[in-house]
């Protein structure tokens, strides 16, 4: 057995003949911890998960946990943002070389110089941020609350949005607001070509292009809906739509698939690739292996520095007092 945690995982030979599904859940229960997975996530995981939803139910779950270990199977920033609400659990990530393109691209030193520039503005953050960039933030969002909290400050507020400069410009068009943004983005959500969407589209002709809004602009145009990964699981389900196509990590087609088995759902593709599906590269890091052995050992953990974790907990706090008066 690897305990060395700078390969990010514990690299233990898992026996060829164990059902893992079955281990997982003897050692869940025996050590009284809660699996949590994003829909991006594989379908052999999602379907072993505890709860699967996206960030904001993630944070929602971890929050309310009486387990004694959460185990996220997602990436970096979701491990972190449990342990923030939860430092006196233990939170474990399978991967901890799940990073994320998005949170990457708004280093917290180069965020606080922008911050620094702009006194007078609130600082908004998506949850797709380091634990150290929620820190300086004054309230989090995740794509499912982005509009309603932007719209819960007055109209002439100033306001810093980031990191995801396509999120931030959605919510611009759709509230009328001009927030200030950083300028990032997410490697997936910023692949999907137009020319092979509408060429599907074609194909397709009765099928629904349904978007996240880390998508490019010209993307979500063409979108007959737009939004988080529960917003868009949520559609495919109460629409009478029998196809869609999918404009976002493809791993959510998995839930999509079981909730309404009678629909179809194709994977938009991405404009440099082979492949015919968008996968984001991070979350896939994780596998029922790792999960299995991160269960077993208790690595690999995620840790936050006290001082960040006290900041950056009022504003994940703030978006749940929110979400949760909002029904959301
Ligand atoms: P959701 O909160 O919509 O699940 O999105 C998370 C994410 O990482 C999108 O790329
Ligand atoms: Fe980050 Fe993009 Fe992966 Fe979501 S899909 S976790 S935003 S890199």
């Amino acid at each position: 057995m690897q305990r060395n945690q700078s390969i990010g995982y514990i690299d233990a030979p898992v026996p060829k003949d164990l059902d893992l599904k079955v281990a997982v859940d003897m050692l869940r229960k025996a050590k009284n911890a809660v699996i949590l997975a994003h829909y991006y996530q594989t379908g052999d995981i999602q379907d072993i998960a505890d709860y699967v939803g996206d960030s904001l139910a993630l944070a929602q779950w971890a929050a309310k946990t009486k387990a004694d270990i959460i185990i996220l199977c997602g990436v970096h920033f979701m491990g972190e943002t449990a342990k923030i609400l939860c430092p006196d659990k233990k939170v474990l990530v399978p991967d901890l070389n799940a990073g994320c393109s998005l949170a990457d691209s708004c280093p917290a030193r180069d965020f606080a110089k922008f911050v620094k520039q702009h006194p007078d503005h609130v600082v908004i953050s998506y949850v797709n941020t380091t634990a150290a960039v929620k820190a300086m933030t004054d309230v989090v969002v995740t794509s499912t609350n982005a509009r309603q909290i932007v719209e819960s400050f007055p109209e002439d507020t100033k306001i810093i949005f980031g990191p995801d400069r396509n999120l931030g410009n959605y919510i611009n068009s759709i509230t009328g607001r001009n927030m200030l943004l950083w300028d990032g983005a997410c490697h997936v959500h910023e692949q999907f070509s137009l020319e092979k969407i509408l060429n599907l589209k074609k194909q397709y002709p009765d099928a629904e292009v349904i978007t996240h809004p880390e998508c490019k602009q010209p993307i979500i145009q063409v979108s007959g809906f737009v939004g988080s990964t529960a917003a868009l699981l949520k559609h495919t389900i109460t629409s009478d739509k029998k196809q869609f196509i999918v404009a976002t990590e493809s791993g959510v087609i998995h839930e999509m698939r079981k909730k309404s088995p009678d629909k179809e759902f194709i994977p938009a593709p991405p404009n440099d690739s082979t492949c015919a599906c968008n996968e984001c590269n991070f979350m896939r890091l994780n596998t029922i292996e790792k999960l299995y052995n991160c269960l077993k050992f208790e690595l690999p953990e995620i840790f936050v520095d006290e001082e960040v974790q006290k900041k950056a907990i009022k504003p994940i706090k703030k978006m749940l007092e929110i979400s949760e008066k909002l029904g959301l």
